[in-house]
């Protein structure tokens, strides 16, 4: 079967900046490296690794996930301080310190924002609930309860049971859409968003340079507090099954459209920062339908710069899936807006485990080679698989609330293997990390794979260096390719004269593919990291779990 082009092609930004043109990697601080010998990361543990970013793997971006103050009910996702750092984690010299070392080495550091909701130790939480006058009583969203004492409405928290908890001092309930200990802020009282948007500017004059902003889309609700109705299917809500919370169709808990008029302001706040320095927002949001994701670039692309896309998490891993799974993106990204991809991260198992080493580095080089800005979760790049956790050291209170529903996310934030030590070089060997290493083995570290010419990490470092190297890779337009194997999902990146075709074999036996709008091409590499050279496309032959970049 001949081979065609679609009609689909996407355009390159006329100016890109490096948001655009970089690479993300996720640094889940608690896991990253400890400094101080207390068994948790910390920002000093990143500093000492920033060479490794910088110099060894090649990122341009890292997102720090939280380490403001907190009883950490919700590994740190439960502020208790916005403008400070917890001591487990260092202070705010050394995060001056971070900032100015990695910008130092041209690395951009984004830190999240947890604007939802707060510990229920922040002062603010514990002024309000402290009586019905206090200054602070209605900065959350406080309710009394229905005539039988029940909770004001049916809502679910995302992590088990009722959103609703009651407070025996106000006599009322107050709404959490994750644990009891993270209150919901209310969104819609203009003292909370002045203060909000006071620890923005707060980090942004400490030179920050975006934030990656938490569940972005939960920030306004129904403000008259409607009942969900009911989901018979139990269809997910997001992409997996969330228990209970499948049974409602989640219309008026969160995303309520007055969200939008935050992230145009937000955004305006960001711009203002940007002359110098351009700062970048990149909102959590769990939108299905893509359409509804896509309303947050905003309708004059003044809302978010980067609405993650998750897609790469939700789709079944097969060729033709993946693909429509792109083009869904490409069709849907606004004009002139910039799309991004997501392959793991703190929340979702390792893709390592999910897919199987092989289809990982396939996975890699599909991250890498899409247009849009990727996002690495740390790890990945030596295929860390998860890990088991034995329940005596687990952590996270979503599995300890629904166990056997697979939610639990320990396994995916294990501490990074740096080497063949004890403790893998995350902490010293006398001390007990915060969650066990268990499954190491010689060949899953950074030290042994540096030095494999054909392992997980350098392959990873050499895509990064091709993206570097060839701006079509970073910036250049998309064009899907038909072709005659079901199993292989080929495409195009252009960036003027500069032609690279990227094939990927989604399956575990040769394919043989006819590339025939093109005699011949180059291969600049390939998944298996042993060949290179020119090819006759016409018979292009891809090995099982084989991906190649070749130019054309
Ligand atoms: C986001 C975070 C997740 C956290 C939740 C509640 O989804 O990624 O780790 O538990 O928000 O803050």
């Amino acid at each position: 079967m001949e081979c065609k082009t679609t009609g689909l092609l996407t355009l390159s930004p006329i100016q890109p900046t490096w948001w655009q043109q970089g690479v993300i990697y996720q640094i889940y601080l608690r896991s990253f490296q400890d400094s101080n010998g207390d068994g948790i990361g910390d920002l000093a543990g990143v500093i000492e690794r920033l060479d490794y970013l910088s110099h060894v793997l090649g990122i341009n971006a890292l997102w720090l996930t939280p380490f403001y103050p907190s009883p950490m009910a919700d590994g740190g996702y439960d502020v208790a301080d916005y403008l400070d750092v917890d001591p487990r984690f260092g202070d705010l010299a050394t995060f001056d310190r971070l900032i100015s070392e990695a910008h130092a080495r041209d690395l951009h550091v984004i830190i999240d924002y947890v604007p939802n909701h707060t510990s229920d130790q922040h002062p603010w939480f514990v002024q309000s609930r402290s009586s019905h006058d206090n200054i602070r009583h209605d900065w959350y969203i406080w309710a009394d309860p229905r005539p039988d004492g029940s909770p004001p409405n049916n809502w679910l928290s995302v992590f088990g049971g009722s959103a609703w908890s009651w407070d025996t001092t106000r006599q009322q309930y107050y709404l959490h859409s994750f644990l009891p200990q993270q209150p919901d802020l209310n969104w819609r009282h203009p003292a909370v968003k002045a203060a909000m948007f006071e620890v923005l500017r707060f980090w942004l004059e400490r030179g920050v340079d975006g934030f990656r902003i938490d569940v972005a889309h939960f920030l306004m609700k129904d403000p008259s507090l409607r009942d969900n109705p009911p989901n018979p299917s139990m269809s997910p809500t997001f992409w997996r099954s969330f228990g209970a919370y499948d049974s409602q169709l989640h219309l008026y808990d969160h995303a309520h459209p007055d969200v939008h008029h935050i992230y145009r302001e937000l955004r305006q706040l960001l711009e203002s920062y940007s002359q110098q320095q351009p700062r970048v927002s990149i909102g959590e949001l769990y939108r299905p339908d893509m359409g509804a994701w896509a309303t947050f670039y905003g309708r004059d692309l003044d809302e978010l710069h980067l609405p993650f896309n998750f897609r790469l998490l939700a789709t079944p891993w097969n060729a033709l899936a993946i693909r429509q799974s792109v083009d869904e993106l490409e069709a849907v990204v606004p004009t002139g807006a910039w799309p991004n991809y997501v392959l793991g991260n703190h929340d979702e198992p390792r893709v390592a485990s999910r897919l199987g080493h092989a289809q990982a580095r396939v996975a890699m080089l599909l991250l890498l080679t899409l247009r849009g800005t990727p996002t690495l979760y740390y790890g990945d790049e030596i295929g860390m698989q998860n890990v088991s956790i034995p329940p005596e050291h687990l952590d996270d209170l979503w599995e300890r609330n629904l166990p056997g529903l697979n939610l639990g996310r320990d396994q995916e934030r294990t501490p990074m293997q740096w080497d063949n030590s004890t403790h893998a070089g995350f902490c010293p060997p006398e001390v007990n990390p915060w969650l066990p290493i268990i499954q190491i083995d010689t060949q899953h570290n950074v030290v042994a794979q540096l030095t494999n010419p054909s392992s997980m990490l350098s392959l990873t470092r050499r895509l990064l260096q091709l993206r570097r190297t060839y701006p079509a890779l970073s910036i250049g337009n998309y064009r899907a390719i038909n072709t005659n194997m079901e199993d292989c999902f080929v495409y195009m990146r252009q960036n003027g004269p500069q032609r690279l075709l990227i094939a990927l074999n989604f399956a575990q036996v040769e394919q043989e593919l006819h590339l025939i709008e093109w005699d011949t091409g180059r291969i600049l590499l390939s998944t298996h990291l042993d060949r290179e050279g020119q090819v006759d496309l016409a018979h292009l032959t891809l090995r099982g779990d084989e991906g190649c970049i070749i130019g054309i």
